[in-house]
């Protein structure tokens, strides 16, 4: 197993519960550790699988603050209940401001990230070559493609710099050379800070497991009404963390049938 240990809680989910006309989420509790490893300024990576319908966007919406759970709550950094904006949020749809060009957007999230005060310009333009939208920062939204919109929200994220980053359905609609990208950009984030936690929730279940160093299960159990963390995988433990090329290892392909299993 790959040296490392497990310091202070980043986030604490306590006994979280959502219900509208039926229960959505029920008994939902854990928490993500900083990890650390010597010599390395390593953040952490989590999945978040379950079937479509089951409630994950919901939970992305609690963990983020933009939504309040019908019960419990959610803390980051020394106990302190999580707010709307602590986190840097891409949504499945990838949301962005249709009156402003992609650079003005860009140039906005950059502005909120004090460590890159002064370097705004030239971090925007380094990020959008390493993700091909150099010819793209002065157009409009609309005249974007999916995959082109897409990208332009993960560098809003990744500009404001908040420690804390969901991505909902980050790998859909990237085509192999983008996702390899994407995937890559990813990681380079996560090990930008040890503070910086990533959250994923995909249905490329290789991809995002693959990067990832800990699996959280969203599920059904029998007779129970709502989804809650049926099981968590600790990826570190089964050394299939920070692995370059453990796609076609055996073992990684056993976690992700026994992953498929649960669903
Ligand atoms: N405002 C609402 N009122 C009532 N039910 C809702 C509301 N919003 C979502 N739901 C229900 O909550 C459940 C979970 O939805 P959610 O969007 O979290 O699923 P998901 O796991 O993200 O699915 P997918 O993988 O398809 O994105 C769904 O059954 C949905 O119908
Ligand atoms: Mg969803």
């Amino acid at each position: 197993m790959t040296k490392h240990t497990k310091g202070e809680v980043v986030l604490q989910v306590t006994n979280v519960a959502l219900t509208y006309d039926r229960p959505i989420l029920r008994d939902i509790n854990f928490c993500i550790k900083n990890i650390v490893r010597p010599g390395l300024s390593q953040g952490q990576v989590v999945t978040l699988i379950g079937r479509s319908g089951i409630g994950k966007t919901q939970l992305f919406k609690i963990l983020s603050g933009l939504q309040s759970p019908t019960a419990g709550q959610v803390t980051i950094h020394n106990n302190k209940p999580v707010k709307a904006g602590d986190m840097g949020v891409i949504f499945q749809n990838y949301y962005l401001f249709e009156w402003r060009t992609v650079y003005q957007s860009l140039l906005l999230a950059a502005k909120k990230n004090k460590a890159l005060f002064g370097m705004e310009k030239q971090t925007i333009e380094q990020y959008a070559e390493q993700f091909h939208l150099t010819g793209h920062l002065q157009l409009y939204p609309k005249q974007l493609s999916g995959g082109q919109r897409q990208r332009v929200s993960i560098m809003q994220q990744l500009l404001k710099g908040s420690d804390f980053i969901l991505l909902d359905e980050p790998f859909s609609g990237l085509d192999v050379c983008m996702l390899d990208k994407a995937v890559e950009l990813l990681l380079q984030v996560s090990l930008s800070d040890e503070l910086k936690t990533l959250i994923i929730v995909s249905h490329d279940i290789e991809t995002s497991v693959a990067i990832s160093d800990t699996v959280f299960i969203l599920g059904n159990e029998p007779d129970k009404a709502g989804a809650t963390i049926k099981k968590e995988i600790d990826l570190i433990e089964r050394d299939l963390a920070w692995q370059k090329d453990i796609k076609q290892e055996k073992r990684f392909l056993e976690t992700i049938s026994e992953i498929k299993n649960e669903l």
